[in-house]
């Protein structure tokens, strides 16, 4: 399969709430997002503005101590994980089992769980260049991935 992959610089955090709210247009049931990016570079920032765009009225707050939360109230279901404390957690969490579930799933730090991620997906790298500067690489793997990233770049 041929990598394609999708650059953006984004000025401020506004910049990756828009991308989220773009990606959020051509959401579909069983869309998995993997974001990838050290702390603080703006996972959380991007689940926020997807969840708000899909109307989602409850605060997203960052899932770090229960791994999964769901979110069942928006135009589709969310499952927001952020799986960096896993390796911490010996059992089967069930995270494969939400992929299928009818959701958008986002999962934070997916970089921690690279063999429990599908085939097809949208990878998203976030790298820190400054205090308000971030470079965001899209990273779709299938053709409905790489479908809507024609569409939003
Ligand atoms: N371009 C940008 N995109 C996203 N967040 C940014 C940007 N510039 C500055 N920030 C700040 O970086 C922080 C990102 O925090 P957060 O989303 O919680 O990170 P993560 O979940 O990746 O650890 C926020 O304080 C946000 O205001
Ligand atoms: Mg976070």
């Amino acid at each position: 399969m041929i990598e394609m992959e999708y650059k953006i610089t984004s000025y401020c955090e506004r910049d990756t709430a828009t991308l989220a709210e773009n990606l959020e247009s051509e959401k579909f049931p069983n869309m998995v997002i993997c974001l990838m990016g050290d702390l603080g570079s703006g996972k959380t920032i991007f689940t926020k503005a997807f969840a708000k765009a899909t109307g989602i009225d409850e605060d997203i707050t960052s899932p770090t101590f229960n791994i999964i939360k769901e979110y069942p109230n928006g135009e589709l279901p969310l499952y927001h994980m952020d799986v960096y404390r896993l390796e911490d957690c010996k059992e089967d969490i069930g995270i494969e089992d939400y992929f299928d579930k009818g959701g958008v799933t986002i999962i934070e730090w997916a970089d921690m769980i690279m063999d429990k991620l599908p085939d097809e997906r949208l990878d998203i790298k976030i790298r820190v260049i400054d205090e308000n500067t971030r470079i965001i690489k899209l990273i779709p793997y299938g053709k409905v991935y790489e479908d809507i990233c024609e569409v939003i770049s």
